[in-house]
């Protein structure tokens, strides 16, 4: 590489998916209503299953407010505390939600390491949530096993928001998908679209033991207006867990399970591709023949989402295409995490009230 060229460059935007015009657009689509956004004062957030379709709509104008409007950033929670405590590897997580918290005004006390607490000389996590308590204004927690948070909920005095625990769920980043959707096409959000304008989704992974497929499969049956069909495209006999089909069914997502990848891309309107997935303590990976690149047959204006670390199974080749919008995807999740975070820790009422 020839860093002395990269050195003469002004350092700008990569690609068309930054900007205040795409957030603008999805804001100015959805009328503002607080009443929503009241109700999660002082909650915890645990599953997608908590969430429904106002609420979210209301979250993602909240965020793309933030993200195309930088003066709303009064830092509503100066003085207060965020624990962010992550026992198992994280990039875009931990620090969007560090990166939210601090562009909010608040201070922030960070675990990065179990081996550094008590929990390697083993306390129970109904003990650190005690502590937790005396501690700090909100929790966002990391953890590999999937009970974990739901162990600290009875200890729990102070909100606690699950960044990913085990192979279950992790809501907050199926937030941070659909809020990239609606930034592309902020008209998804009409609940009386035709079938012609309705989209196809291909999601790469594995339902039963992705934690984002997971979540992210929960909050578009909430938005199934918006979808033609959601096509899972995976090599294995039973993607699902058990009663995930049904449920994802009798909420009206159309779903249906396929084995060739480039069979499906060219009726493909996104395309999720999610290639490891944490399964107990370790990782593992996908299929070998499930890969995106530039050779791929990709819909010209199809979208690729990944919550990312990328692995072999999505090209950089891709990267500096009009089909990257994994990046928007991650860069997205510090403004629908300042406004998830804004609403539990501050009555919205208040933060709106404020000049
Ligand atoms: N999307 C996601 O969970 O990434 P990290 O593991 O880097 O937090």
């Amino acid at each position: 590489m020839n860093w002395e060229s990269q050195l003469q460059k002004p350092l700008s935007p990569k690609d068309g998916t930054a900007g205040i015009e795409r957030p603008r657009a999805l804001a100015e689509q959805i009328s503002e209503d607080p009443n929503p956004l009241l109700t999660l004062s002082n909650r915890h957030v645990v599953s997608a299953r908590q969430f429904d379709r106002d609420t979210l709509t209301q979250l993602f104008r909240l965020a793309a407010q933030y993200e195309s409007t930088p003066a709303l950033m009064h830092l509503p929670l100066q003085g207060k505390i965020l624990i962010s405590a992550f026992y198992e590897p994280s990039t875009r997580t931990r620090l969007s939600f560090e990166s939210a918290w601090h562009r909010l005004g608040g201070d922030i006390m960070s675990i990065t390491d179990p081996k550094s607490t008590g929990m390697a000389k083993g306390e129970s996590l109904a003990d650190i949530a005690e502590m937790f308590n005396n501690y700090g204004d909100v929790i966002v927690l990391r953890n590999n096993q999937n009970d974990s948070v739901y162990e600290m909920l009875d200890a729990l005095r102070i909100p606690i928001v699950n960044a990913g625990n085990g192979i279950d769920e992790h809501p907050t980043q199926a937030m941070a998908d659909l809020y990239t959707i609606f930034k592309w096409h902020p008209n998804l959000l009409d609940t009386s679209l035709a079938e012609a304008e309705r989209i196809r989704i291909g999601i790469i992974g594995v339902p039963g033991r992705m934690r984002t497929v997971r979540s992210l499969l929960i909050l578009l049956s909430k938005f199934a207006s918006a979808i033609s069909e959601v096509v899972i495209i995976s090599d294995e006999d039973q993607p699902f867990s058990e009663g995930q089909e049904t449920e994802l069914l009798a909420a009206g997502l159309s779903i249906r399970v396929a084995r060739s990848l480039n069979t499906e891309l060219p009726a493909l309107d996104v395309v999720y591709i999610n290639a490891i997935a944490w399964v107990g303590d370790s990782f593992e990976a996908m299929g070998s023949e499930l890969r995106l690149s530039q050779r791929s047959p990709l819909k010209p204006d199809a979208i690729i989402l990944h919550p990312l670390a990328r692995g072999e199974e999505l090209s950089t080749d891709l990267d500096n295409t009009p089909h990257n919008w994994y990046f928007a995807q991650a860069r997205g999740a510090v403004f629908i995490r300042m406004a998830l975070l804004t609403c539990i820790v501050r009555r919205i009422s208040e933060v709106m009230d404020t000049p």
